[in-house]
């Protein structure tokens, strides 16, 4: 005689349980925390918890299926950060208390000096695309998006905005310096940071060639330089070459002065994988939430955002975000 097979019905609590079971683990626990700034690669992970692949592929998959991480694909490589708690959602509170507890623990040194090293790696290959392709930037920028499909919306935000008398501007990854005649225009005094001499040469042509006067070039990494901070600070096309672009806005912020501007110009997240090899992008572009959250965390408030669709199918997103004016914080 044959029994009626069981029908599997997912009950809520079982949910719950998988929620549960995938936070009961160390391991897991430890990638959450790791996870809190950062989205990584599968082998990114392995490499940063010293195990293997695919055990690595196991805890990723417990925590996906519950509901804790979400993956993105970029390119070949899937990659892995932390899911937003829903509170309205079963479990959501469980969920958000769960993060809570996780960040207030310690990173344990080697796990932090091993996601410096993943990251040291992820630089080392920007560097080294910058190096190799100075020659052909104009070519390869056009790839993708060049300044004239954004300068008009990136004039619109910036001339929106109100700076004092002498304002400085601070550009950070200017490549062959397209928009530092617009910045020389409106500020007092420009400095623009890269870590690229092909590139700062680039640059340096163009400011010879157009007369800037008030335009400091400086070879140097804009992460790790200190300078003196400005009333407004441009990234254009530039976060996507940020070993870790989250962090990286936190250590930017320093370098806006209170109550100054932080303009970026990025692509939207897209699934276009030659772009990697073709444009040594590390990131795939970026969610506007992504941003505008990293933001929120670096101290920035989100201000005006423009969004450009290209015929090519990308999309360019302008976005405006304030440091608080720590005289009128009201501002
Ligand atoms: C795609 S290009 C963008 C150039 C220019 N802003 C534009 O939109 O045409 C990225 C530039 O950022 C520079 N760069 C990347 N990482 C940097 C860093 N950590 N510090 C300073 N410059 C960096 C590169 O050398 C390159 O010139």
């Amino acid at each position: 005689m044959n029994l009626p097979v069981p029908q599997l019905r997912s009950e809520p609590v079982d949910e719950l349980a998988a929620l549960c079971k995938a936070a009961g683990d160390p391991l897991r626990l430890n990638i959450l925390r790791a996870l809190a700034n950062d989205s990584f690669g599968v082998l990114e992970l392995a490499q940063i918890f010293a195990t293997g692949q695919s055990g690595m592929s196991h805890h990723l998959k417990v925590l996906a299926q519950a509901g804790l991480v979400a993956t993105r694909r970029e390119g070949n490589a899937i990659f892995y950060r932390r899911a937003l708690a829903q509170s309205d959602l079963l479990g959501g509170s469980l969920h958000a208390a769960l993060l809570q507890e996780v960040d207030a623990l310690p990173l344990a040194d080697e796990l932090q000096a091993r996601i410096a090293t993943v990251h040291g790696q992820r630089a080392e290959a920007s560097r080294e695309f910058f190096a190799r392709m100075a020659v052909n930037f104009q070519a390869q920028q056009d790839l993708i998006a060049g300044l004239p499909q954004y300068r008009d919306s990136l004039l619109a935000l910036l001339d929106a905005l109100s700076f004092p008398a002498g304002a400085t501007a601070l550009e950070v990854g200017p490549g062959d310096g397209s928009f530092l005649p617009e910045l020389a225009r409106r500020f007092a005094s420009v400095t623009a940071l890269d870590n690229s001499q092909a590139m700062l040469e680039l640059a340096r042509e163009r400011c010879v060639r157009e007369g800037l006067g008030n335009v400091h070039l400086q070879l140097a990494d804009a992460l790790q330089t200190p300078q003196a901070p400005a009333d407004c600070v441009v990234l254009n096309m530039v976060l996507h070459h940020f070993a870790a672009p989250a962090e990286a806005m936190r250590q930017l912020t320093p370098l806006l002065k209170s109550g100054g501007s932080l303009l970026i110009t990025e692509l939207c997240s897209h699934n276009q994988s030659w772009a990697r090899e073709a444009c040594g992008d590390l990131w795939l572009g970026f969610e506007q939430e992504d941003l505008a959250r990293w933001a929120d965390a670096a101290g920035l408030t989100p201000g005006e955002s423009l969004y450009v669709g290209l015929k090519n199918g990308f999309q360019i997103q302008v976005r405006h975000f304030a440091k608080p004016d720590a005289k009128h914080p009201q501002d």
